[in-house]
């Protein structure tokens, strides 16, 4: 299966690129240039710089496309699946259900929820080496299959400088607040 995330380094797509390596997938990583040595150490098979390039265009018969980013223009990737394939949207997006049903492919979503079995597996995932592993650079924490990537660390108390971080856009992993 190819499965392609667009806004990979995210904190939510570079834990997507990760799973779906896991399940085996050939996973095609859509994220800004700055990022493509860090896709690619967390597996990416493949990598597209968005500022170069249209991954629509350069993407084709994808099985998956699970899209971070969204957006007035998200339907572009409905050109990149194949028939029978799918689009998850995870933020929201503008989508008319005749082009789905055109080019038969499905688009479906979900909202964030706690679910017990699922997160066990994740804490699984990262704690142990599931498969074999090159060496991890400094950037990322713990040693199992999914590894967190760290955008940047700050105390609660700085929480604000925190959203000004995330205000300026293309994080890489996730940022962290520390509690003393
Ligand atoms: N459905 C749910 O339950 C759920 C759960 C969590 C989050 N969300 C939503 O999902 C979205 C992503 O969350 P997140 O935590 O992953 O955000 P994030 O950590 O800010 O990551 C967004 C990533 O998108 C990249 N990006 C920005 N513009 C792009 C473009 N045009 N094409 C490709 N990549 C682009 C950014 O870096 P570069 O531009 O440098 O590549 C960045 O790495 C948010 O809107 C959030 O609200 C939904």
């Amino acid at each position: 299966m190819t499965v392609l995330v667009n806004g990979a380094a995210g904190g939510v797509g570079h834990f997507a690129v990760q799973l779906a390596k896991w399940k085996g997938a050939r996973v095609i990583a859509v994220a800004s240039g700055a990022h493509e040595s860090f896709l690619r150490e967390l597996g990416a098979d493949e990598f597209i710089d968005y500022t170069r390039s249209r991954p629509e265009e350069a993407a084709r018969d994808v099985d998956l496309v699970l899209d971070t980013v969204g957006g007035r223009d998200s339907s572009r990737f409905l050109r990149s699946l194949k028939r029978s394939g799918a689009l998850f949207p995870v933020f929201f997006g503008e989508y008319d259900p005749d082009d789905a049903a055109r080019l038969g492919v499905t688009i479906s979503g979900t909202q964030v929820r706690s679910n017990g079995p699922q997160l066990a597996t994740l804490g699984h995932l990262l704690d142990e080496q599931v498969r074999p592993r090159g060496p991890q650079p400094a950037y990322r924490v713990g040693a199992g299959t999914v590894r967190v990537g760290i955008d940047s660390t700050f105390p609660l108390s700085e929480a604000r400088a925190a959203h000004e971080r995330a205000a300026r856009g293309h994080i890489q992993g996730k940022i962290v607040l520390t509690v003393a």
